[in-house]
């Protein structure tokens, strides 16, 4: 049987940090109402980097870490809502910065879902048996998609990117995983309409921001993110208290609070960065990730268990449960 397991992890972010502090001085907000209500201290904001760049320094940090070249690759997925280009994708300039001559690479597009949602199709291509290794990389500049006079969505976001290396193993690690989308309820959270506008159809506006009408996605993080974290939970023989860390979407402190009640965890074992980098969207889970194997949390070793779950625009949310 073939199997996958993550073997490596990374993150990085730019450099330029703004505080609350700082957006205060541009906008009508304060620390105060960004801190009490959602738990955000700080984010990084890109001042020339783009998302391939940014996926860029994390693929090449885990071909440093594997002690690998390029050309062991098979594949790169890109998880994002913030492309360069819709065409070329960023997989496929990171997978040219990085010579990575063997690997054919897309981006996958599922918002805040979008890493949960690539691993789970590149753990699919592992077990295939036709691939050995390849990269998922979570990597957004989401500055460039906010409506920078609409304080209510511009303090919540922050650029960033993390992702794995995923390998064969002669072990199953991936033990469970449940994903959905609602696209019924797309409208509550959109960003980078595209309208016709070709001489031949009716002129369509673009609508190139992030908007969200935030109390909605509140609560359906609390009821549906929870149901079906619970449910993967269920399905994967695993006990609750045995899990390790469950790794949730970075968007508000408040969030995984009740989250960790309506699961029944204890709330330690719900690490939080949102303080640090605001919500980044594909990247959040794997910069907490890559952190949480940096402070000695987790280690690699295959002797955790850890649940990741995202949940974002779409609607998207889906949970999966790895032995790492
Ligand atoms: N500073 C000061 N006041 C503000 C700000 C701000 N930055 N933003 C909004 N306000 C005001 C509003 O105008 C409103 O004022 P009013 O009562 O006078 O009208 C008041 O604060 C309350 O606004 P609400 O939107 O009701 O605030 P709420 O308590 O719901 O918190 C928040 C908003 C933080 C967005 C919350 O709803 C939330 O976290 N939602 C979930 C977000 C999430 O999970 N996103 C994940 C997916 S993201 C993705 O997929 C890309």
């Amino acid at each position: 049987m073939n199997y996958a397991k993550i073997s490596q992890v990374a993150h990085y972010a730019p450099s330029q940090v703004v505080t609350n502090d700082d957006l205060a001085k541009i906008m009508d907000t304060s620390d105060e109402w960004i801190s009490s209500r959602t738990g955000i201290k700080r984010r990084h904001l890109s001042r020339t980097e783009s998302t391939s760049d940014l996926a860029t320094k994390v693929a090449n940090q885990l071909l440093k870490k594997a002690k690998i070249s390029a050309d062991a690759l098979d594949f790169i997925i890109v998880a994002t809502i913030t492309p360069d280009s819709m065409m070329p994708s960023t997989a496929a300039r990171v997978q040219a910065n990085i010579g990575a001559h063997h690997a054919f690479a897309f981006d996958l597009t599922a918002a805040c879902s979008g890493f949960i949602f690539a691993l789970s199709m590149a753990e699919k291509l592992i077990s295939s048996g036709r691939y050995q290794k390849g990269l998922v990389i979570g990597s957004e500049t989401l500055s460039k998609v906010l409506d920078w006079s609409d304080r209510s969505t511009a303090v919540l976001f922050g650029d960033g990117a993390g992702g794995v290396l995923l390998e064969n193993s002669e072990q199953q690690r991936f033990l469970a995983e449940h994903q959905y989308t609602d696209g019924s309820r797309g409208d509550s959270l959109t960003c980078g309409r595209i309208g016709l506008s070709s001489p031949y159809s009716e002129k369509e506006a673009a609508a190139p921001y992030l908007t969200m009408e935030g109390r909605k996605i509140f609560d359906f993080a609390i009821r549906d993110v929870a149901e079906s974290i619970k449910n993967t939970i269920e399905s994967s023989g695993v006990q609750v208290e045995d899990i390790d860390y469950l790794l949730l979407h970075q968007a508000n402190i408040r969030i995984l609070d009740k989250m960790a009640k309506k699961i029944g965890v204890a709330r330690e074992k719900l690490p939080a960065n949102m303080m640090e980098y605001g919500n980044t969207s594909a990247a959040s889970i794997p910069i907490l990730l890559s952190e949480c194997v940096e402070k000695g949390l987790i280690h690699l070793d295959g002797s955790q268990t850890v649940l990741l779950s995202g949940f974002g625009g779409g609607l998207t949310w889906g949970a999966l449960i790895v032995t790492i």
